[in-house]
């Protein structure tokens, strides 16, 4: 950038001194992990992380709040282009640039985009203080934002998640039906044609950094049965980025990936025939129906983030007591949050999680037959009482670092 041409909108962080770690004064997506005693929902590290929002009422006047509703609308827009500028690639290519000013049209080229979208979309990056634009009218990503926006990020995971405000969005329609009283039950996974590929993208982010790492050690001796061999059940796999991870990994052991929908069972299926991977296998079944020839064959079971999206999360829990082997254990991961909505005021993305419950988790449930709807939200309180209903026993509850889920770790 020509340092003799100052940015328009100065930026508002120093752009030197990129260390590796989380960015200073930005709260990834986990929370400290809750004692069995006593959850404390906050940023890593501790000291609360105020989102917009979550101020108490009290002090609060009519103009304050109508400054705050019209500043989230204009941050509820301004994600809008973040996942454009996520999905066309556009965060990456101003990345590229190190900190140089360039031209829309310049940007559009090498991005392979049509320059007047890219500018109109400059528009809402400048005026969001997201980009700069120098006095000679070119346009820079800063360094520091660059590496939380740019190619492999820190901000990786938020990305992703501001594409499922589109990607809900498809939805729209169908939920406002559903809040008539005489409307439909809920919305059906075939009009969620983005979902899986979403929920994927997400996961396998946590997954590819955690999984091998830190969540497999998480459960004792689990590292040694897979090196030794045993069978694996992934219930509600989507397209199966934990199993496929798992079976490259533990070649001696055997897994299976059930998800009630076609699609990304199909996408697995294809992931592992580029793989060329013989000791795993994805099928399309629902939980609910999980036959009895399977009873006691797994020595590991785990969900993550699908039994809330059940129609009945008790009955699978016990249809799973029963495949799990004496010994067996399962993993549950579900959204780290308390069952009581006042609680969770001060979790960070509580309105996010809420808001996507309602577009898809809590609807997808709702729409099958009699189904409870229990919503990503259902918490910590109601997931635990869920588990001992079903006839298991909590072994540990614990919050990996760096993720918004929580790991319940259960035995027959
Ligand atoms: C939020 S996604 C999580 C996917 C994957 N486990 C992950 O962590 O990325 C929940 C998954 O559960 C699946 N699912 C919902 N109800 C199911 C059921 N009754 N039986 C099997 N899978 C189900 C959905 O299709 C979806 O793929």
């Amino acid at each position: 950038m020509d340092t003799n041409k100052p940015p328009l909108v100065p930026p508002k962080m120093a752009t030197g001194g990129i260390t590796p770690g989380p960015p200073p004064g930005v709260a990834p997506l986990g929370m400290a992990a809750p004692s069995v005693n006593g959850p404390m929902l906050g940023p890593p590290g501790g000291g609360p992380m105020i989102m917009p929002g979550m101020e108490a009422s009290g002090n609060e006047t009519l103009p304050m709040f109508g400054q705050r509703i019209a500043q989230t609308i204009n941050g509820g827009f301004l994600t809008l282009s973040i996942a454009a500028g996520h999905q066309t690639g556009l965060f990456t290519t101003l990345g590229r640039y190190e900190g140089v000013a360039k031209t829309s049209q310049e940007i559009a080229t090498d991005a392979g985009l049509k320059e007047r979208y890219v500018r109109e979309w400059l528009g809402a990056m400048v005026t969001g203080n997201i980009v700069d634009q120098c006095q000679d009218g070119k346009f820079v990503l800063p360094p520091h934002r660059a590496a939380f926006l740019g190619e492999n990020g820190f901000g990786t995971e938020l990305l992703i998640l501001a594409s499922a405000l589109p990607m809900q969005s498809q939805v729209f329609n169908k939920v406002m039906a559903c809040f008539d009283k005489d409307g439909p039950n809920g919305v059906s996974y075939k009009h969620y044609t983005e979902f899986h590929h979403f929920m994927s993208l997400m996961s396998n982010v946590w997954w590819g950094r955690h999984l091998i790492a830190s969540f497999v050690p998480s459960v004792p001796g689990l590292r040694e049965q897979l090196e030794a061999g045993i069978s694996v059940l992934d219930v509600g796999c989507g397209e199966g980025g934990a199993s496929i991870l798992l079976a490259e990994h533990f070649p001696n052991s055997k897994f299976v990936g059930i998800d009630l929908v076609e699609d990304p069972i199909k996408y697995a299926n294809s992931a592992l025939r580029e793989k060329n991977l013989d000791n795993i296998r994805f099928e399309v079944m629902d939980a609910h129906d999980i036959p009895e020839a399977w009873d006691s064959s797994f020595q590991f079971v785990m969900a993550s983030d699908s039994l809330h999206d059940m129609a009945h999360p008790v009955d699978v829990i016990k249809i799973i007591k029963r495949i799990l082997t004496p010994e067996g254990k399962f993993s549950v991961l579900e959204v780290n949050a308390h069952s009581q909505i006042s609680q969770n005021k001060m979790m960070p993305y509580a309105s996010t999680f809420y808001t996507n419950s309602l577009f898809h988790c809590m609807t997808v449930s709702l729409h099958a037959e009699g189904g409870e709807g229990k919503g990503n939200m259902w918490g910590r309180e109601d997931t635990e009482t869920a588990l001992k209903e079903g006839g298991l026993t909590l072994l540990s509850v614990h919050a990996p670092d760096g993720w918004f889920n929580v790991h319940y770790l259960c035995k027959k």
